[in-house]
């Protein structure tokens, strides 16, 4: 990949990459799994290397992280990093706690074989933060992510809000990288609201619109992939691997990266 990495879906070839394959060994992940998941975490980690942020001095927010690497990753590359999920009773509520997908204090984000347990307390600090009111005082950083959560906000209106909300905490010139469920079967019907929505083509590109018009700087790339693992679509109960597309209700999803620069 010779050029910066743009907002686009998850594809086998990106996986496959010498990039994304690196990102995989350094998370732990196995390489062949060829999971969405994974290519979300790459994916962030890959945007944010290629725009220099991975550095000692660089500070990073996390948003709804759950248990995932990433903040162990930042940390190890020397970043400061502010962590965040949504307050456990809300959490509970929701499910996240029950299935392991919940952070409620920074020892739930100590990944040891990926930043040393030490470098990582010092670097890291954790708090809760629910994505529909994010407080002012997060304000400043280099850059911030979310991964898979922005659509579990209710519904696709908190879920775009949610992605204009978050670029008051940038630096200008700081940049954002979200990935998220993209309804890829349909840009006309989609589920709108519940404890999973799927933004469409079309969402995205009124989002870029909008963006755009606020001087925010990011490209779409809509490209499907044509691998053969990309025209496999999973079913619940999911695999744990060869789950790039997936099936939900009537629709078929898969993951989306939006990298969007703050003006
Ligand atoms: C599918 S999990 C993803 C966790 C993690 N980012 C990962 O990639 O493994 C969804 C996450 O969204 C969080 N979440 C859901 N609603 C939220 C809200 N209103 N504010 C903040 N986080 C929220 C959950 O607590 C959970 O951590």
């Amino acid at each position: 990949m010779s050029e910066l990495l743009k907002s686009c879906m998850c594809t086998q070839a990106q996986l496959e990459s010498a990039s994304f394959q690196a990102w995989c060994d350094r998370l732990g992940q196995p390489r062949n799994h060829l999971h969405r998941k994974v290519w979300e975490w790459c994916y962030i980690a890959q945007a944010l290397h290629e725009r220099n942020l991975l550095q000692p001095g660089c500070r990073g927010l996390g948003f709804a992280v759950g248990q995932e690497p990433l903040p162990a990753l930042f940390a190890a590359a020397g970043c400061a990093v502010t962590a965040t999920d949504q307050p456990p009773d809300q959490a509970q509520i929701g499910g996240w706690v029950a299935t392991g997908q919940h952070a409620a204090a920074v020892e739930q984000l100590l990944h040891p074989t990926i930043c040393a347990p030490a470098l990582f307390r010092e670097r890291v600090t954790f708090r809760p933060v629910d994505m529909r009111s994010i407080p002012a005082d997060l304000a400043g950083f280099d850059f911030l992510w979310s991964s898979c959560s922005l659509e579990h906000l209710g519904s696709l209106a908190q879920a775009e809000q949610f992605i204009f909300d978050s670029l008051r905490c940038l630096r200008p010139g700081g940049v954002a990288v979200h990935t998220t469920e993209y309804n890829v079967s349909s840009n006309l019907f989609t589920i709108r609201s519940g404890q999973t929505v799927l933004l469409r083509r079309r969402d995205l590109e009124r989002i870029a619109r909008l963006l755009r018009a606020q001087g925010h700087a990011l490209e779409l790339d809509f490209s499907p992939g044509n691998g053969p693992v990309d025209a496999m679509v999973d079913r619940p109960p999911y695999r744990p691997t060869m789950h790039l597309k997936l099936r939900i209700g009537r629709f078929v999803a898969t993951s989306f990266g939006l990298i969007i620069q703050r003006q």
